[in-house]
């Protein structure tokens, strides 16, 4: 793998193998020393021309972990704000020796730019582009929903069968675009629910349903229920009356909570409007996974960022990353 641009792309096998490296990596997170040597003398940069709090701590924390060395650079008190263009800045970091840029940008479509421009010879992973993708989200979320249905059993298997319901501001989520892409390659059958002015136009070639009204999705019984955040920011113009109005048709609230089956699961990327489409019952219970998502993500990019930087040496070899069920992480500390 030279990138991590998109899931719509994504095939199947290959984010199966994530995934199953990403459960090698969380077995090793339990360890009481979580450093390992992988990635030893490389060097991530994370690049973010977008506020981010979880997202960039957790690569920054993945790329650690596999003792990878790591320079966060952020826009804002940078010579981005001075106007430097995403090619000056991509080829600064080629002549500092980076060897994977993680991007988050505003423009959809910046970190293939990056990837195929020629500027940089680094690993490109996507961070979240505009209101395109998020791919290692969605991959972090595909990995919980597994996790919670095979528990130890997780390996090699995908979503077949698994009904998953994403609520909310679709139009201006790149998670929710990832997710219907690789819960779609992965077999789940996937559900959207919104207000029509928060349902993209070209929602029409996706591979999901659309419903407008939250009681029905949840009467269907879906095994996880995604809520994304309003995305506040990105709105200029008035998609919903009030926001108490939002939350009370599209708001995950208690009695929405209890009506959901006893085996499903609440997700949230984050950040969440607790009492907007999140109340706090939902967001604290037992069946929400926002904490664990979070953990999850660390694996995730860890599994990706190994994936890049050290799988490609190995693919010609042995495929020892996800084929032999062996610990791809133990075997390389002995290299
Ligand atoms: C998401 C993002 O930035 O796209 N958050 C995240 O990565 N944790 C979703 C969001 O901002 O609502």
């Amino acid at each position: 793998m030279r990138h991590l641009l998109d899931t719509q792309t994504l095939a199947r096998e290959d984010a199966l193998r994530i995934l199953d490296v990403a459960e090698d990596m969380a077995d090793t997170q339990r360890r009481e020393v979580k450093k390992l040597p992988t990635l030893r003398g490389k060097t991530v940069v994370n690049l973010f021309f977008e506020d981010s709090t979880r997202t960039r701590i957790s690569f920054e924390a993945a790329a650690k972990r596999l003792s990878a060395d790591v320079i966060n650079f952020s826009a804002t008190g940078s010579s981005v704000s001075k106007g430097e263009s995403l090619q000056d800045t991509a080829q600064t970091l080629q002549a500092m020796g980076a060897d994977a840029v993680v991007i988050r940008h505003g423009a959809s479509g910046a970190p293939r730019t990056l990837a195929t421009s020629g500027w940089i010879s680094a690993g490109v992973v996507n961070a979240g582009d505009g209101t395109h993708e998020h791919p290692t989200q969605a991959l972090l979320d595909a990995f919980t929903i597994r996790k919670r249905r095979f528990g130890d059993d997780s390996r090699g298997r995908d979503l077949t069968g698994a009904k998953v319901t994403i609520v909310g501001d679709v139009l201006h989520s790149r998670v929710a675009r990832s997710n219907v892409w690789l819960l779609h390659t992965l077999g789940a059958d996937v559900t959207l629910v919104a207000p029509p002015t928060l349902v993209p136009q070209d929602v029409t070639n996706w591979p999901a349903r659309v419903v407008y009204d939250l009681d029905e999705a949840i009467a269907a019984q879906p095994d996880a229920l995604m809520m994304l955040r309003i995305q506040l920011e990105r709105m200029n113009a008035a998609y919903f009356p009030t926001e108490r109005e939002y939350s009370r048709r599209w708001g995950l609230d208690a009695n929405r909570l209890r009506a959901l089956g006893a085996d499903s699961i609440v997700m949230h990327p984050g950040p969440m409007n607790r009492g907007l489409e999140i109340s706090a019952e939902a967001a604290d219970s037992p069946r929400s996974t926002v904490l664990e998502q979070v953990a999850n993500g660390v694996s995730v990019r860890m599994a990706a960022l190994y994936l890049l930087l050290a799988g490609a040496e190995r693919d010609s070899t042995t495929d020892a990353a996800t084929t032999t069920g062996g610990d791809a992480t133990e075997k390389e500390t002995t290299r």
